[in-house]
């Protein structure tokens, strides 16, 4: 049994992992990379590339946390060394554990924004709303470092002290309050969407495949978002599977949490294109569908004022089950790494993101012309932020799920995976995923991030 203990039972270790997986990736990014990239035929490649690598990484995750049952870095060098291999191999927990740090300190921003939106909606801001003001308002929150930095600050305190809290009192409790209030928003909001005459437009939308408009970087963005979206490649699903009761079959669970992930993400679609439609606005504009097309849009309908409040209310909710697991993997290691507290070790890797995420906060004002990598790096785009995305999803995602996968599917003995995961038709299927399928799709995504030819296709995708 690990140090923190285990969830109080598998149904808890399943709401968590969706928990986890269950964030803005699959309410702002899924809907505007859906819409971005003509609508059902990215869904469909999007499942494919949830089929082929995202679940059987994240099975592979699980399994590496309750094999190993520590943090991350020290889970990798168990099994490591139990299989006769070298310790190198904990670079994976590294990676992850480090990645989830980067991951959160540009998450919060978004998360800060989110709620400076329920506050807005409440306000009765959006009301009446045009496109220029609608913009002019996102700008103005974005531009203003001050209110950025209380927004981001706040997010970064409440996720501190949820891990600070431990795994039953912090993590377990939130996930137990904000899991059910997030999904009856969502309930609520897809009804709510149900009454509007351009509900079937968005159905369509969805669900009927248009090829036409997919390409090479739709596939790409498809690949990067369901490592994003499965939260797999920071350690998260690590960490939390070294919490997972013995008994849970890590082969249903994962399925699972995958199908609710993905069904949520297009829930959240339903609930957001009628009332884009509805409002006569285009659903392709990108980042900014949820933070400007979306005001627009509630200020024009009847009821937008809660609805919209209600919505970013959700926003937040589903950032912070999200943030929590980022955090978790590395104050995990600090707490063994120096015998530290954990209310001590969470709040030392509080003050480090909420260090780091200064610098993207300050990419969309103050430093919003610097470019750290010059025009090597897509001119004229590459603020700090931006870079550090870039690196995150282009290349540190990739480079820990390839490694993953190699790891599980080559090094490790096939004997140990099939005593974790109980054997069966299910565990053969996995093993040839992650032997063959995974790596390559891995691979592919990862050659195109560092070809330097590929690198503006690559961010284009992002
Ligand atoms: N899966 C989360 C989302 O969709 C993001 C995330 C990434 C969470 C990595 C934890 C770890 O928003």
């Amino acid at each position: 049994m690990p140090r923190y203990g285990l969830w109080s039972s598998p149904f808890m270790f399943v709401l968590a992992v969706i928990g986890s997986a269950l964030g803005l990736g699959n309410i702002w990014k899924f809907p505007y990379l859906v819409g971005q990239y003509g609508g059902s035929a990215f869904v469909l490649v999007y499942l494919a590339c949830v089929a082929v690598v995202g679940l059987p990484l994240m099975v592979a995750e699980l399994m590496l946390g309750r094999r190993g049952r520590h943090t991350p870095i020290y889970s990798l060098l168990r099994i490591a060394r139990e299989e006769g291999l070298s310790g190198g191999w904990s670079v994976i927990g590294w990676l992850g554990s480090i990645t989830g740090i980067l991951v959160l300190s540009t998450y919060s921003i978004i998360g800060g924004w989110s709620m400076a939106y329920v506050f807005r909606s409440a306000a009765g801001t959006f009301h009446g709303l045009d496109a220029v003001t609608a913009a002019r308002q996102f700008q103005e929150l974005t531009g203003d470092p001050e209110r950025l930095l209380a927004w981001h600050t706040l997010f970064v305190a409440v996720t501190t002290l949820v891990v600070g809290r431990g795994l039953r009192h912090g993590i377990e409790e939130a996930v137990r309050w904000f899991m059910p209030v997030l999904l009856t928003i969502l309930g609520i909001l897809v009804f709510y969407a149900h009454g509007q005459p351009s509900f079937d437009r968005a159905v369509e939308f969805l669900l009927r495949p248009d090829f036409a408009r997919l390409d090479g970087y739709a596939l790409l963005a498809a690949l990067g978002h369901a490592f994003f979206s499965l939260s797999l490649g920071v350690g998260a699903m690590v960490i939390y599977g070294a919490y997972a009761p013995e008994r849970v079959p890590l082969l249903a669970a994962a399925p699972v949490a995958v199908l609710a992930d993905t069904l949520i993400g297009l829930l959240a679609g339903l609930a957001i294109f009628p009332v884009v439609f509805q409002a006569g606005l285009d659903p392709s504009a990108g980042p900014g569908l949820i933070f400007q097309t979306l005001p627009l849009a509630f200020g024009g309908i009847p009821g937008g004022q809660l609805t919209g409040t209600l919505f970013f209310a959700m926003l937040v909710f589903a950032a912070w089950t999200s943030a929590i697991s980022m955090l978790e993997p590395a104050v995990t290691y600090v707490m063994e790494r120096w015998r530290l507290e954990r209310a001590l070790a969470a709040s030392l890797m509080g003050v480090l993101v909420w260090s780091l995420g200064l610098l993207s906060l300050l990419s969309f004002n103050l430093w919003s012309h610097l470019h750290p990598l010059g025009d090597w790096f897509t001119p004229g785009r590459g603020t700090f932020f931006d870079v550090l995305i870039f690196f995150v999803t282009g290349l540190l995602l990739p480079l820990t799920g390839l490694l993953t996968a190699i790891f599980v599917g080559w090094r490790m003995s096939p004997d140990t995976s099939r005593i974790e995961l109980g054997g069966g038709w299910g565990y053969h299927l996995w093993l040839i995923l992650i032997r063959f399928a995974t790596p390559v799709a891995v691979g592919l995504l990862f050659l195109q991030a560092i070809g330097l030819v590929d690198l503006l296709l690559v961010w284009e995708a992002l």
